[in-house]
């Protein structure tokens, strides 16, 4: 299916601001995409499909991974909206003949991420928290210029932020963004080590 066309369906699924949410992570994904050197149509085609199944209420949400057997987790029962990322990426198979397992993994870590993610994870994890419509977030701005600058830092300033809110709220974390934070963690501390030892090359 091609890009007009999957974001005209998303427009008849998604509220209006969620497809306009959609619509600004497929623009800031393709943006990303160009600077870091990816398929721009691909970062698209999985920036705007990464919500596709935040239509669902809880209850189709779990009937989905029921019927799909996709495993659910004590922390995704107790806010079953953390299903619409595994969902969604079974869903762009379904529903929309996407084959690539890319844009599979990266619409199905959207919103934990995990460690050692692709290119276009990291491209779809950032578009998600930096895309200009959302409502602005503490230290967003810096955040956002650095996802164009350095990739690695700005995952983990998101991961870490992520993980400080979730913290502050009290909220279930999900193990998984706990390990995205703590691998990315590691990146930078050993990309720092590195230059202190040897210098920028
Ligand atoms: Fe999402
Ligand atoms: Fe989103």
């Amino acid at each position: 299916m091609e890009l007009e066309q999957l974001k005209d369906m998303m427009k008849i699924i998604l509220k209006p601001s969620r497809y306009l949410h959609s619509i600004g992570v497929e623009e800031v994904s393709c943006d990303l995409a160009c600077i870091y050197g990816y398929d721009t149509e691909k970062a698209s085609i999985a920036g705007i499909l990464h919500d596709c199944a935040k239509c669902l209420t809880d209850e189709q949400l779990v009937e989905e991974c029921h019927r799909f057997q996709l495993p659910v987790k004590e922390v995704e029962l107790g806010n079953k909206q953390l299903l619409h990322a595994k969902v969604g990426a079974v869903y762009v198979k379904h529903h929309y003949g996407i084959v690539d397992e890319d844009i599979i993994n990266a619409i199905y870590y959207h919103t934990t991420g995990r460690p050692a993610m692709s290119l276009l994870e990291k491209i779809i994890y950032i578009a998600d928290y930096i895309e200009p419509y959302r409502k602005p977030l503490q230290g967003m701005e810096k955040i956002r210029s650095t996802a164009y600058e350095d990739i690695d830092l700005a995952v983990f300033m998101i991961a870490e932020s992520v993980l400080n809110y979730l913290q502050h709220t009290g909220a279930l974390i999900d193990t998984l963004t706990v390990e995205t934070y703590e691998y990315y963690e590691t990146v930078i501390k050993n990309r720092e080590m590195k230059e202190v030892c040897y210098g920028q090359f």
